[in-house]
């Protein structure tokens, strides 16, 4: 059986930066208060021509290049994503077009904030089960389209970017395991309520953006991200000590702390982009190991323990020897 290897990694972030002071003028906040209650300093934002398919192909890009492997090697492509560029077809199939690739698999992963997640435990298993064996899988958001920019308590937590991976098929793990969760029962602490079968006439109103219970939200990823990342380590016979750098997620630079001290980690140890990024949702993950592989922190044969947590609820983690 073949193992799951991270051949390459790769990211964008679009050219407009946006500091928190920017939303002073907007809203009633301060800098201050950002950066006190998140650690974000600074976003980018997509250009107002710029689609979440056109990020996903530049980070896509850049990953190819790092993983030193011909766009024709790909046999699947897969994009978490939850800002898609169309209701269909699938970002992933816009993707597939901008690369010129054919008559190969492309899907889509809507798993919110733990898009990352999810799409690597499937990842994983098309590569165990023979299915594939060079999968192009990017975490792509312009999340800067569904955020209600007069609403302060979500306004300022989110940003647009992209980040990929080149997965390949190899002989030693590799992804060593991956666990991921949902419970649907709290669909309403974080939320966008129109849609397609349901709010479709309320695409042009306050129910077309980002609606969240953010102090309960901020509870749970907490409590569950120590659960998690204690699963992760049960599942191989692993010590938290065993773990070179942690990937987290990056919501609030306070959850992120919270989960490094449940780990006993140092902040050192702990890859953050929040206050660069804000939260980029499912691209949040590959942005932050991709900037890491690339400055030289980290570095093959480490173990790195990943997680995230967001709407659904969902929530998830995998333990990788890069
Ligand atoms: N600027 C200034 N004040 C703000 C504000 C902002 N941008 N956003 C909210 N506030 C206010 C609130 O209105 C509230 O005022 P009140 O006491 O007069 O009602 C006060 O700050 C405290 O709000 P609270 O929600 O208790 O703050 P908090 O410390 O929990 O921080 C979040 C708020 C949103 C930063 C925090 O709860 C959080 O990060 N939650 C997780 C959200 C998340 O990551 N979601 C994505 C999951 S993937």
């Amino acid at each position: 059986m073949a193992f799951t290897t991270i051949a390459g990694t790769g990211g964008y972030l679009p050219e407009r930066v946006m500091h928190n002071r920017e939303f002073e003028s907007l809203v009633n906040t301060s800098d201050e208060w950002i950066r006190e209650r998140t650690g974000i300093k600074r976003r980018h934002v997509a250009a107002d021509d710029e689609t979440t398919s056109d990020m996903a192909l530049a980070a896509a890009n850049r990953a190819i290049e790092a993983a030193a492997i011909n766009v024709e090697d790909i046999d699947l492509i897969i994009v978490a994503t939850t800002t898609p560029d169309k209701v269909f077809p699938s970002t992933a199939c816009i993707l597939q077009r901008h690369l010129g690739i054919h008559n190969i698999p492309a899907f889509d992963v809507h798993a919110a904030c733990s898009g990352f997640m999810y799409g690597l435990d499937i990842a994983d298993r098309f590569i165990r089960t023979g299915g594939a064996s060079c999968i192009l899988f990017v975490g792509a958001e312009s999340y800067s389209r569904i955020i209600d920019w007069n609403d302060r308590s979500t306004c300022v937590l989110f940003g647009d970017g992209a980040g990929a991976v080149i997965l390949t098929a190899g002989d030693e793990p590799g992804i060593l395991s991956t666990h991921i969760y949902a419970d649907g029962q709290y669909e309403e602490l974080l939320h966008v309520p129109a849609g397609v079968s349901s709010g479709f006439d309320l695409l042009k109103s306050q129910a077309a953006f980002i609606q969240m219970k953010g102090n309960e939200i901020f509870k749970k990823a907490v409590s569950t991200l120590g659960a998690i990342a204690r699963e992760a380590l049960a599942a191989n016979n692993l010590d938290k000590h065993d773990i070179d750098w942690l990937v987290p997620h990056q919501a609030n630079l306070r959850i992120i702390r919270a989960a490094a001290k449940k780990l006993d980690l140092p902040l050192e140890k702990t890859i953050i982009t929040v206050d660069e990024h804000a939260n980029t949702s499912s691209a949040s993950i590959p942005l932050a190991l991709d900037v890491a592989v690339r400055d030289g922190r980290i570095k093959r044969g480490n173990l790195l323990l990943l997680e995230a947590f967001g709407a659904g609820l969902t929530w998830g983690s995998a333990l990788v020897r890069y």
